[in-house]
């Protein structure tokens, strides 16, 4: 998506260890004029796929899906981190570990609002390892509802959550693929934008 490409190379900071820092717009301050473009363009690209819910996980995925729902007019639920065990068995529950925070926690969503009938959008800011995804993907199957793809707004395509989430059958769109960036020249390449 040219817009939100051109804006990475705007205001994106390329950090030390291949982070890239977007907080000026997408996860800390947010536009939301440029999340509804944002929703506009997953809604163009997963037109043919029936979707009634929209899901995510927080924090910054929040505000970003609660925008690209309206395009798509449905509701979004959003998988909380815990550190808790539930036992009471009215959730489901997965497990993620992160690479970048070097931690595990479970995510939960209560069984009241997914299940069988639903069909999924997972909606996220970043995609990096796949852990995330990985992690809402199986709260679905879990839940008995279908998983109907993923829209990310931007994968870093050196990773390997990428390969990982489409070598798993799942529909991903990513809006802007990163596929190397560079600290000391500020230089950041997409996926088909190659010399
Ligand atoms: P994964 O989910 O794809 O496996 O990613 P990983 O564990 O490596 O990343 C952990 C967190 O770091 C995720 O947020 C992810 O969105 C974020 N992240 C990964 N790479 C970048 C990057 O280059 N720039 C920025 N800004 N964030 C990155 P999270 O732990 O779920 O936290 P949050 O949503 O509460 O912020």
């Amino acid at each position: 998506m040219q817009m939100l490409k051109e804006r990475i190379r705007k205001d994106g900071k390329i950090m030390a260890g291949n982070v890239l820092k977007v907080d000026s717009f997408l996860n800390h301050q947010m536009d939301t004029d440029l999340f509804l473009e944002l929703g506009k363009e997953f809604r163009r690209r997963f037109a043919d796929v029936e979707i009634n819910k929209i899901l995510t996980i927080e924090a910054s995925g929040i505000g970003i899906a609660c925008v690209v729902a309206q395009s798509f007019h449905v509701p979004v639920v959003f998988a909380k981190k815990t550190k808790t065990k539930n036992i009471a068995g009215d959730v489901y529950t997965s497990t993620v570990e992160s690479y970048t925070h070097g931690r595990v926690y479970d995510i939960i969503v209560s069984r009241e609002f997914l299940g069988k009938g639903d069909k999924v959008l997972l909606i996220d800011d970043f995609l990096a390892n796949g852990k995330a995804l990985e992690g809402l993907a199986a709260l679905v199957e879990e839940s008995g509802a279908e998983l109907a793809g993923a829209g990310i707004v931007i994968e870093k395509g050196f990773q390997v959550g990428g390969n990982l989430i489409r070598s798993r059958g799942i529909r991903l769109e990513s809006l802007a693929i990163v596929e190397s960036m560079d600290e000391k020249t500020g230089t950041i390449v997409f996926r088909g934008d190659e010399a």
